[in-house]
């Protein structure tokens, strides 16, 4: 959900909107009721442009991601069977997920309250939508959308590590108040959204907020972005802009240190 880089100047109306807090995509919902869960998803009826849409933007990141996301990535989207052929159902993924780590997915109306979202997340739900940016948010998009939440955000929680730490999150942001709440929030800001991680042959991408934008995969390779070191105590006092590129990127060197680092810095603050 982060700007084209050549787009820096011209603000959408929704991006207009966003700002100004009024694009409905972009408020937080409350869920009233229990969301579709597993097998009660349904397909929706995408129309002929909103299949386009995802091909196009398949094929436009994946071109890519070889050699820029890390393996643990690549092999999650094989894994989801994710291909440039139609947009992906929803209830066929939380099936493949479940297999894999325990996983389900359970689809949400657009960005839904923080509360509802660590609940799903504890019990091992990933809430995902399941409509599609329009074809002229190709670029860019301030609202979440089936691309970013399939593409950037599914593949990896087929990965072991990734998923109990993702699980361990969401009950730590339950027990969380106040500050560490803020803190939680940066953190997974910049392991889940913008994590980078060093690889024997080179440094490589897992997180969701790169993987799904042209714009940062290009960005958070180069020389422009300055890459610190996986440490919990600096990571969550990082302040960042999320309506812009990324200048500060951190680096894990395994899902296990990300696992492990998590556990430590959550039980040495008292929320797990
Ligand atoms: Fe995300």
């Amino acid at each position: 959900m982060t700007k084209n880089p050549n787009e820096e100047k011209i603000i959408s109306a929704y991006e207009k909107a966003a700002q100004d807090g009024i694009d409905p995509r972009c408020i937080p919902q409350k869920l009233e009721n229990p969301v579709p869960e597993h097998d009660e998803i349904v397909y929706p009826d995408y129309t002929e442009e909103e299949q386009s849409n995802w091909k196009i933007l398949y094929n436009r990141q994946m071109k890519f991601l070889p050699g820029r996301a890390c393996e643990e990535y690549i092999e999650g989207a094989r894994n989801l069977n994710l291909s440039e052929d139609k947009i992906p159902y929803l209830k066929n993924l939380s099936h493949i997920f479940y297999n894999l780590t325990g996983w389900k997915v359970a689809r949400v109306p657009g960005l839904i309250h923080e509360q509802d979202f660590f609940e799903l997340l504890r019990r091992k739900v990933f809430p995902s939508t399941d409509y599609i940016r329009s074809r002229e948010e190709l670029d860019y998009t301030p609202a979440p959308d089936l691309f970013h939440d399939i593409f950037g955000h599914m593949p990896l929680l087929t990965n072991k590590n990734f998923a109990s730490f993702y699980q361990m999150f969401g009950d730590a942001a339950l027990k969380a108040e106040g500050i560490n709440r803020k803190y939680l929030e940066t953190f997974h800001w910049f392991t889940v959204e913008f994590g980078l991680i060093r690889k024997p042959e080179g440094m490589r991408i897992y997180g969701a907020g790169i993987v799904s934008s042209l714009g940062e995969v290009q960005n958070a390779l180069s020389d422009k972005v300055e890459v610190k070191d996986f440490d919990p105590e600096k990571i969550v006092e990082q302040e960042y802009d999320v309506w812009h590129l990324q200048p500060i990127l951190f680096a894990i060197d395994s899902f296990q240190q990300l696992e492990n680092g998590f556990k430590d810095w959550a039980k040495k603050v008292g929320i797990l």
